[in-house]
């Protein structure tokens, strides 16, 4: 498209796409103020975009998930934006209450049939809607605040929703993200599984997701380390919820940086049977893959320092810049310099949650295996 033909349309115009013989290709929402132009919400045959649409959206997202809450989990994406027909929205459901987060002013039009849609499903009390850095001054213009309630009740606080029959809180206002890391939730199991007599170092372990199920999970030991001090305070509480399956498991934390976290714990000599790596996306641009992979390799040879032989790693990377293929070549790269290998691989992603349908959308990558040092 030339800039010359580029419509004057406001963000959130119906926007029709046309294939080379003038058929229809697909419907979206016109978005004038971001590259994407449009974020297409369905493909096929025509249809229109009303009440029923969004009714249909809704309930079909809503049927994937169905196995989630017999699982003993209230806490799920609903809506994974492209993947679900809402480019540029995702709707998480932490138990009653369905968080909105909008990426794109495309949406602000579109809100009221999207949460009526919502609404109809029983298990919904109430709809918050927080809104990307990108989007919030132009959210303003149309009375939109960040942490606005929709519908039902206001806040009184963290909502708290059940993961695999774990209770957590999740702070939907001012915590990380919707107020929960949820597309980690079958790693979390996973290690739950691994955890029985372990001493586990959770590092970047923001509220505590992973220790919980580690000691769920019959840890003997658990030390979170991240360096948000707010997020280590809701873990040392999700920790205390749960104290009926946690309780024997000693639960140290530290407020730090990892990297000199994990330094200062290998020079004491320290050693653990798991260590999680789980840290933010260092490369949410092309020019910073580089410099990610640096500290992606940095972050396994510490962890490497930390283990047992015969310990557990568990490495993951929440960049589509940094893929399957570059974490393993990293955790190889990693392994040979330490003189050690890997035994009992695996490779995990995201849950059924977080449906992938285009390549990119694969951002979640976790490598695990067991560690066997030179002897
Ligand atoms: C992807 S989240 C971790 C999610 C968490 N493992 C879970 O399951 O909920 C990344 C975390 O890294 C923390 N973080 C960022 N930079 C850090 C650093 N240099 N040292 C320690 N923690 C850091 C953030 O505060 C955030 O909680």
């Amino acid at each position: 498209m030339t800039r010359a033909s580029i419509p004057d349309a406001p963000s959130g115009s119906l926007a029709v796409v046309f294939n080379d013989d003038r058929g229809f290709e697909a419907i979206g929402l016109w978005d004038a103020d971001s590259p994407i132009r449009v974020r297409v919400l369905h493909r096929g045959a025509p249809t229109p975009i009303d009440q029923s649409h969004w009714d249909h959206v809704v309930s079909r997202a809503a049927e994937g998930r169905g196995s989630l809450d017999a699982a003993g989990t209230t806490g799920w994406r609903w809506l994974h934006g492209e993947a679900d027909g809402t480019g540029g929205l995702v709707a998480d459901r932490y138990d009653g209450t369905v968080v909105l987060k909008l990426y794109s002013t495309a949406w602000f039009a579109h809100l009221r049939p999207v949460v009526a849609a919502l609404c109809s499903d029983p298990r919904v009390d109430r709809v918050v809607v927080r809104l990307a850095r990108t989007v919030t001054h132009a959210a303003a213009e149309v009375g939109l605040r960040d942490g606005d309630v929709l519908f039902g009740p206001p806040l009184s606080g963290p909502v708290r929703f059940l993961e695999d029959h774990l209770a957590f809180d999740a702070d939907v206002v001012d915590g990380q993200k919707t107020g929960w890391f949820l597309d980690q939730r079958d790693n979390r199991r996973r290690v739950g599984d691994w955890s029985a007599g372990a001493r586990v170092l959770d590092v970047f372990s923001c509220t505590g997701g992973f220790s919980v199920h580690a000691a769920a999970g019959g840890a003997t030991s658990v030390h979170s380390v991240d360096i948000a001090g707010p997020a280590i305070d809701a873990a040392q509480r999700s920790m205390a919820l749960n104290r009926d399956r946690t309780a024997g498991s000693e639960h140290r934390t530290t407020v730090g940086d990892a990297f000199e976290v994990m330094a200062a714990c290998a020079a004491r000599g320290e050693t653990y049977d798991i260590v999680v790596v789980d840290p933010p996306s260092f490369a949410s641009r092309d020019r910073d893959r580089d410099r990610a992979i640096r500290a992606y390799r940095k972050l396994t040879e510490l962890a490497l320092d930390l283990l047992t032989d015969g310990g557990r790693l568990f490495q993951a990377s929440c960049s589509s810049r940094v893929g399957e293929d570059d974490l393993i070549a990293v955790i190889d790269a990693a392994l040979r310099a330490r003189g050690a290998s890997l035994s009992d691989r695996g490779v995990h992603g995201h849950g059924i949650d977080h449906p992938v349908t285009f390549a990119e959308g694969h951002y979640l990558t976790a490598v695990t295996g067991l560690v066997h040092h030179r002897q």
